[in-house]
């Protein structure tokens, strides 16, 4: 059996240190160091010095473990009875990944807008035990373990219940590709009609957590990736908000979509024939 508690204990500490570096380094405006998949998807360098920090530190406390991270890829962790590392209840047999986003809102963290965040999941045999969210320049750490529910500084966290599809606050987002984009506003335009309003926040795990904790209804968003939402997705989970795919997948990178039951099911049923796995 997985100890998440000390798996989270370790995550919490190491997305704090991040943070705080991110805080001291960030000057008033970071430079865009590389583009990735278009013109505006960006790297800075305080993305990769933050992922190489943080993977840093997961080596140092646990080196058999494998990571993923968005910059840096995946490393493979060792194989063998040592896999389980230290951690106080996580057998030999436990294997154990952890899942990085080391800025996620990286244009929000360029324009010094409010919403990015340090995101760090745990995968123990590929199930998401634990997974912290440090909203940094709010100074929020959203944390869950699964089966012992969703937290924001000592309080539990319950998403909105019993809302309507047209009461609904509705979070989402978009990719960086062109194309995707059109078919995104497509969709969007479809969506907008018959919902409270619409929110473009800028992060997807902060947008997550926003559901978690009521400060908004609901999520979706085509295009995002495993990084983006292995822990704050476990965060909306534990926050008893459902967090899945299109058609009874789980989330993927096609779509995810997150919502108290009863509202996740109207949005799902608004979204499904508007075909927004397309582009
Ligand atoms: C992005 C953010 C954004 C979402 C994009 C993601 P990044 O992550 O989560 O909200 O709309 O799809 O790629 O690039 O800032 O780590
Ligand atoms: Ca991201
Ligand atoms: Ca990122």
């Amino acid at each position: 059996m997985a100890d998440g508690d000390a798996l989270l204990e370790l995550a919490v500490s190491i997305a704090r240190e991040a943070g705080e570096m991110l805080l001291a380094k960030r000057p008033a405006r970071p430079e865009v160091l590389a583009t990735k998949s278009s013109p505006t998807d960006v790297v800075t360098a305080l993305d990769r010095a933050a992922e190489e920090l943080i993977r840093a530190r997961i080596r140092q406390a646990r080196p058999q473990d494998a990571i993923l991270g968005e910059e840096g890829g995946e490393t493979p962790g060792l194989s063998g009875p040592s896999g389980a590392g230290s951690t106080p209840g996580l057998s030999g047999v436990d294997r154990v990944k952890w899942v990085v986003d080391p800025i996620d809102g990286t244009v929000n963290f360029l324009y010094g807008l409010p919403d990015w965040a340090v995101s760090i999941a745990v995968e123990v045999d590929g199930e998401i035990v634990a997974g912290v969210v440090h909203n940094v320049p709010r100074g929020e750490i959203f944390t869950a373990v699964r089966g012992g529910g969703a937290w924001l500084a000592g309080e539990r966290l319950r998403c909105n219940t019993g809302v309507p599809l047209a009461q609904a606050l509705v979070a989402t987002g978009f990719g960086y590709g062109a194309e995707r984009r059109r078919v995104q506003a497509e969709v969007l335009a479809q969506v907008v009609p018959g919902v409270r309003d619409i929110r473009r926040g800028g992060s997807c795990a902060v947008d997550l957590c926003s559901v978690a904790a009521g400060r908004v209804d609901a999520y979706y968003e085509r295009g995002t990736n495993y990084w983006d939402w292995a822990a704050a997705g476990l965060i909306a989970a534990e926050a008893g908000a459902r967090f899945a795919g299109l058609n009874g997948k789980p989330a993927n990178p096609e779509l995810t979509l997150s919502a108290a039951p009863g509202l996740f099911e109207e949005l799902h049923d608004l979204l499904a024939p508007l075909d927004p796995e397309r582009g």
